[in-house]
Formats: C-alpha cells, sequence, structure tokens
C-alpha cells in the first residue's frame, strides 16, 4: 500500500510577504553523502526564515544529518517516500511532484559522488531523479563538500565544468582543517554565507520577475480587449516566477555566470 505524500500544490498567492512577490520561495534543500551534512539541519533553519522548505537526504547523508535539528515545517524526503508512496500507475511520483514545486534546488552539501553523477545525468535516488527531471529555466545551487585530495582530483574540475555548462551555479568550498583532520580546501561554505547568497540570487531574481510577470499581463490583458487579439487574458496568471525567462534573460541568464564566476574558486 503506498504512503500518500502531501505536497502543496497550490500556485496561488498568499500573504504579500515580500515587496512584489506573492508567495515565499519554495526551496528544496538536498543532503548528499558529505559530513558537512551535519550542518544541514542549521541551513534548513535559516533558509526557513524566508522560504518554504523541503528536504531530501541521500542514503549515505542520513548517516550524518540530524533529523531533530530540521524546523518542524520541513519534511524530509528519501528513497523510502520515493518508492514508499508509488505503487500502482496513477499514483504520483515523488520526484516528479518535487521537481514541478520547487522554484530552486539547492545541493548542501554536494559529495564528490553525486556531483559525478549530476554531471553524468546519472538518476539512480530520489535527489539524483529531481536533477535528472529538472526544468533548467529554474536554478539549481551546489555547495560542495569533500577532502581536499577529492577536491583536487581532476575529476572534480570536469564535472564541475559539465555542471557550469548546465547552468548550476556554484558556492564554492571553503579552505579550513577538515573533518578528517587535513588542513586544505572543500569544505562546504558556511551555512550562513549559503544561506545570504541564495537570499540574494532568489529574491532578486523572483522580484524582478514579478515585475516583469505584472507587466506583462497587463499587456496582455489589454491585447485580450483586442478583438483580433487571440491571446488569453488569465494565461500568464499561471507564470511561474522563474518562468518569465524570455523577457528577463537579462537579469535571468546574467545572475548564474556572475554568480558562478565570483565564487569558482582558482581551481578552474
Ligand atoms: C565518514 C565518511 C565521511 C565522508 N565524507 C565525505 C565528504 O565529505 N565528501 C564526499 O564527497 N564524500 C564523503 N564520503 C564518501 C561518500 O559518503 C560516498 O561517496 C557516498 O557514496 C556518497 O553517496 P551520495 O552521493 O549518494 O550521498 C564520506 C564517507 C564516509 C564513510
Amino acid at each position: 500500500m503506498a504512503s500518500k505524500v502531501n505536497l502543496d500544490k497550490s500556485d496561488s498567492p498568499r500573504v504579500s510577504w515580500e515587496k512584489g512577490l506573492a508567495r515565499k520561495p519554495r526551496i528544496l534543500l538536498a543532503a548528499s553523502g558529505s559530513v558537512a551534512s551535519i550542518k544541514f539541519g542549521i541551513l534548513a533553519e535559516s533558509l526557513s526564515d524566508w522560504a518554504e522548505v523541503k528536504a531530501v537526504a541521500t542514503k549515505s547523508a542520513l548517516h550524518f544529518v540530524d533529523k531533530s535539528a530540521l524546523p518542524p515545517s520541513v519534511p524530509l524526503y528519501t528513497d523510502q517516500e520515493e518508492w514508499g508512496s508509488w505503487s500502482k500507475i496513477g499514483d504520483e511520483v515523488l520526484h516528479i511532484e518535487l521537481r514541478k514545486w520547487a522554484d530552486a534546488l539547492v545541493i548542501a552539501p554536494l559529495s564528490a559522488n553525486t556531483l559525478a553523477k549530476v554531471a553524468g545525468g546519472l538518476c539512480d535516488n530520489l535527489l539524483t531523479c529531481v536533477v535528472r527531471a529538472w526544468d533548467f529555466s529554474k536554478p539549481i545551487f551546489i555547495a560542495p563538500a569533500m577532502n581536499t585530495y577529492m577536491w583536487d582530483s581532476p575529476f572534480t574540475r570536469k564535472h564541475l565544468l559539465a555542471a557550469q555548462e548546465l547552468g548550476i551555479i556554484l558556492i564554492s568550498p571553503i579552505a579550513k582543517k577538515l573533518a578528517c583532520g587535513d588542513l586544505g580546501n572543500g569544505a562546504m561554505e558556511e551555512p550562513s554565507v549559503i544561506d545570504s547568497t541564495l537570499r540574494l540570487a532568489l529574491l532578486k531574481t523572483m522580484s524582478f520577475n514579478a515585475r516583469v510577470c505584472g507587466k506583462r499581463k497587463w499587456i496582455m490583458e489589454q491585447s485580450a480587449e483586442d478583438e483580433n487579439s487571440t491571446v488569453e487574458a488569465g494565461e500568464v496568471r499561471k507564470e511561474h516566477p522563474f518562468r518569465a525567462r524570455k523577457l528577463s534573460r537579462c537579469s535571468g541568464a546574467l545572475l548564474p555566470v556572475a554568480i558562478f564566476t565570483c565564487l569558482l574558486p582558482p581551481l578552474l
């Protein structure tokens, strides 16, 4: 018997909490099997202050994630829910529902293994299925965390370049004493810095797109009043905050490039 996973699919605006925005950004926050997953709860907590957050963890990440540190508002999904929520044709498929729900995917920490899978398009668990099904007009952020030897490996460079080609935004690791005792680059960026990077990127893009959508809606409503127009006035109301891409290319396309360039380490 499939257990139902309850996802709020309403796209309707709720309270206007931020100037120009109808609702909070929806962040799908994912952890993979790096020791830095011990900080997952802290990151989920701070993102929850300004975003709706749902969490995903890989099987390896569960060795490190402290579930009790997750805020009650943040549900955690694993491969168990992915398979437990499906039993027959017609049942919803969790990775597709999460992919539809989210405005942005944040993988923090990102393990070397999951990075390799993302770069190669492999999809053998809930997280990588979300990535493989992702709508790349919506952003993906990655915050890698691994031992310096792994970080300095030529594989990492190759996989990061593949990620960059997909438009994935890198939040570079930092140098410090790692969990294994080695000193070097590869530690996940501090949750507070990840939080502020996302806050800046997502709220700016969403409020820009909300303004553009509002303007576009007005133009389309004007067009609909015209007898000869074939444009449906209501059409644009369904517009996703990140989908006003054609009009917002100027900010939408430059943002990942700008962030990637700023945060890319000397490695590349
Ligand atoms: C104690 C321990 C710590 C680990 N820390 C890391 C790490 O910080 N970064 C990393 O990329 N892999 C690390 N690994 C290896 C990953 O957990 C392993 O590659 C795993 O398959 C990753 O699975 P996932 O990418 O599906 O989460 C660690 C393994 C162990 C046993």
